[in-house]
């Protein structure tokens, strides 16, 4: 077994003589210190198994030693000569292990040594299968996590329920690697914590990865920065700050950095996903666009749901998240008529119910076109569930009012509108006035209220820019 070290800290020097030669006996490593500022250097620089502390020192005393180091995870044995009932709390309070009152027996010392390291030994394994329990969580998150919003959502909860920082920010490289840009954080009253900036330059923050190591400053609280690395390079780097009452430890900062390791490497995956899924919406996208292209009534439908949805999207402020699911749900909401007959689906006159069923069989028919390019799960919903109605008269499942995902609320206003005031082979297209008095009378009833009321508010508005880019 390794020899353990002890540091003896009181400023009686014939004290702590005797307990050193006492200890070197019993087969420790015995350090001593007759001065506090002396002591604080020393702990500061080395790494002890326990620390034998007086509390009744001049200058620093023990107590400011103690609420120094109390976050080392050292255990500390208060050795005093005044042991009342009140410096014995307050040695607790502060952090120390155990409190022994002058005069004691060497027999009592070494006991009181052994079972503060055996006790320390079990604190600090319980730690360890805690991390562990942690990083093994967090593996399996990072396997089935492809999506990097969720996947950061993930991470920066863990570190939330074990830190409970005051902040706590992920931080990604961008495309071109120059700039670090702020993708997930804790906001302080709902809001951007105001020492958070948006994005770092390469160079301001550089640094941090040449050492591969977790940077910990303090200041007025203690500042964590944990670089991510992936396979191939530098993704990113979380940051979180901590009263400096709860100082991370030299073992918190091992987790983390088997944390961050972890974490990079799911980061980089998920992009590695996006981009192929980006590449498959991308593909899709060209092929719906020429296959609306060679059909003089659903020209441009795709694209003009899509800027719809995402002007409502915006004025709702449903964040670059969703705005990007609901982009690529417009364009591939309806992918499942490409499985309609052109009789049905192009029909003049009206359908019959056989022919109704077909067509509500079109979001059934998208997801299964979909099913295999892994797409999110927010897109597979929000195409899947565009013709459901408020009142729950609408398809597939019949959901009403909450229970529809908001995204294919909104959805459902920018398709109706853009089909509304479109040529279609059964009927003429409508006016914009014509379809806002539609939309206001299906409110409550086919559509969100609130999503109407947003939707013609934009148009309202902004009229000359909204049909400035229908003529795309
Ligand atoms: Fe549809």
């Amino acid at each position: 077994m390794d020899k353990k070290r002890v540091l003896i800290i009181d400023d009686e020097p014939q004290i702590t003589d005797l307990y050193r030669e006492f200890l070197v006996g019993e087969g420790y490593y015995v350090f001593c210190c007759n001065e506090g500022n002396e002591a604080i250097t020393q702990l500061e620089n080395e790494r002890f198994d326990i620390v034998l502390l007086d509390i009744q020192m001049p200058g620093t005393d023990g107590f400011t030693i103690l609420s120094r180091i109390r976050d080392k995870g050292i255990p500390v044995v208060i050795i005093t000569a005044f042991g009342t009932v009140e410096n014995a709390v307050r040695a607790l309070k502060s952090g120390a292990s155990d409190f022994l009152v002058k005069p004691f027996s060497l027999e009592d010392l070494s006991l009181a040594i052994k079972r503060n390291i055996e006790d320390s030994n079990a604190a600090s394994e319980i730690f360890r299968l805690k991390m562990m329990k942690t990083i093994l969580e967090l593996n399996r998150i990072i396997v089935s996590l492809t999506e990097l919003d969720l996947l950061l959502d993930k991470v920066i909860n863990i570190v939330s329920n074990i830190y409970q920082p005051e902040i706590a920010a992920i931080y990604i490289a961008g495309e071109e690697g120059e700039n670090f840009v702020l993708r997930k954080y804790i906001p302080v009253k709902n809001k951007l914590p105001e020492q958070l900036p948006v994005s770092f330059k390469y160079t301001q923050v550089g640094n941090i990865f040449s050492e591969r190591r977790v940077l910990v400053e303090k200041e007025k609280n203690c500042k964590v920065t944990i670089p991510l690395i992936g396979t191939k390079k530098e993704i990113g780097f979380m940051y979180i700050e901590v009263p400096l009452a709860k100082e991370i430890s030299e073992e918190e900062i091992k987790f983390l950095e088997i944390f961050a390791l972890q974490v990079g490497i799911g980061i980089e995956n998920a992009i590695l996903f996006d981009m192929v899924r980006n590449s498959y919406i991308n593909a899709i996208k060209s092929l719906i666009n020429s296959l609306e292209a060679k059909d003089s009534y659903t020209k441009v439908h795709s694209e003009q749901v899509a800027y719809y949805s995402l002007l409502i999207g915006k004025e709702m402020g449903i964040g670059s998240y969703n705005l990007e699911v609901l982009k690529n749900a417009s364009y591939l909401h309806d992918l499942g008529k490409l499985g309609i007959k052109d009789s049905i689906l192009l029909k003049a006159g009206p359908l019959d119910r056989d022919e109704m069923e077909i067509i509500k069989q079109h979001p059934y028919m998208t997801i299964k076109i979909l099913e295999p390019l892994d797409l999110k799960k927010d897109e597979i919903a929000v195409c899947f569930h565009h013709h459901e109605r408020v009142n729950g008269n609408g398809y597939p499942s019949g959901l009403k009012g909450d229970e529809i995902p908001l995204l294919a609320k909104i959805l459902a206003v920018a398709d109706a509108y853009s089909a509304m005031i479109s040529e279609r082979p059964y009927r003429n297209a409508m006016t914009e006035e014509e379809a806002i008095a539609e939309l206001k009378r299906c409110a409550d009833i086919q559509f969100d209220r609130d999503v109407v009321d947003t939707f013609i508010k934009i148009l309202k508005d902004n009229k000359k820019e909204v049909k400035g880019d229908e003529r795309n």
